[in-house]
């Protein structure tokens, strides 16, 4: 069980618990974990090789987390694609993916559960009421069963890193977060599993995102530093760019706690979810320093 710079390695799957756990057992430390939900594209990817660079062994998990998706979500029709994902995997040069069972990760008689509050509670935690308290469940039963010394993560998902950082300072995790820029397409558009459900116009329309994100960057880099007109550029963007979608939020949050910055002096992060047709995107960046990325 041991990856990165061995080469040319078989790709293991491995499917129950008992089995992760001998191999576990035997893993040569220190040990990458890199969580995800299948449907693979480069910014999985990306996490992956992170974790191959950096760790002698690396496990990919793929399960798409029934706790995690709210009534009425995409849970039933979300992709996976999991022999792609494999393929794709072991070009990467992974040599272990776990790929649970819905029934033994998360079984029905499951009464346990990790709850936040603060920063799950605003931004997609708002809009999306259960979301982290399925994240979080599942990823600390991943670092349970995985006890990785590394977890990676995409500020993809930044509000996601937040409320892994804050679960991890308070339970007294002994992991290191690793956060890794978000990944675009060449017309800007961050990747996401999700963006299969667009259609063509959609997708030419999902631009203005990463167009919205662009524009705030460059009124604060002109000076401007209150957050509601920093908000309205983003948001005329969407609007203009975007005629077809509808806006969950338009944030700029503090990076730590994520509730509203009164002005834009440190680093603060701008955060979007927008609707287009019944896909929800999101995509964010942060202002005022940091190369657009969190640290870590
Ligand atoms: P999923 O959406 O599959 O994403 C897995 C990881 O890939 C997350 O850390 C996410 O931020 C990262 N990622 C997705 N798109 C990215 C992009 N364009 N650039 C960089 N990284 C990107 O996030 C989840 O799954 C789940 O909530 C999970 C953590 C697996 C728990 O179920």
């Amino acid at each position: 069980m041991e990856s990165g710079g061995s080469g040319g390695d078989p790709l293991q799957v491995v499917k129950t618990l008992l089995e992760l756990r001998g191999l576990r057992s035997r893993a040569v430390e220190p040990v990458g974990l890199v969580p995800t939900m299948g449907a693979l594209h480069e910014g999985h990817l990306s996490l992956v090789r992170a974790s191959l660079h950096e760790c002698r062994t690396t496990v990919v998990s793929i399960f798409v987390n029934p706790l995690q998706f709210g009534m009425g979500e995409d849970l039933t029709r979300y992709p996976r694609p999991l022999d792609a994902d494999l393929g794709l995997l072991e070009e990467a040069g992974a040599t272990l993916v776990f790929v649970p069972e819905a029934s033994e990760l998360v079984p029905p008689d499951l009464v346990t559960f990790v709850d936040a509050k603060g920063p799950a509670e605003t931004l997609c935690g708002a809009a999306r009421p259960g979301h982290f308290r399925g994240v979080l469940t599942i990823v600390l039963k991943l670092f349970q069963l995985v006890r990785p010394q590394k977890a990676y993560f995409g500020q993809k998902d930044a509000q996601q890193t937040v409320v892994v950082r804050t679960m991890i300072r308070d339970l007294n995790l002994e992991v290191e977060l690793r956060v890794l820029p978000i990944v675009r397409d060449p017309d800007g558009v961050a990747l996401s599993s999700r963006n299969a459900y667009l259609s063509g116009d959609e997708r030419g329309q999902a631009a203005a995102l990463h167009l919205a994100l662009e524009e705030a960057r460059s009124l604060v880099s002109r000076g401007e530093s209150r957050p509601e007109q920093v908000v309205e550029a983003a948001r005329r963007v969407i609007r203009e760019r975007a005629p077809g979608a509808r806006i969950d939020y338009v944030e700029l949050v503090d990076l730590v706690s994520l509730r509203p910055v009164e002005r834009v002096d440190g680093e603060a992060l701008l955060a979007l979810a927008v609707r287009l047709g019944a896909t929800r995107l999101i995509d964010n960046t942060i202002l005022g320093g940091g190369g657009g990325r969190i640290q870590g």
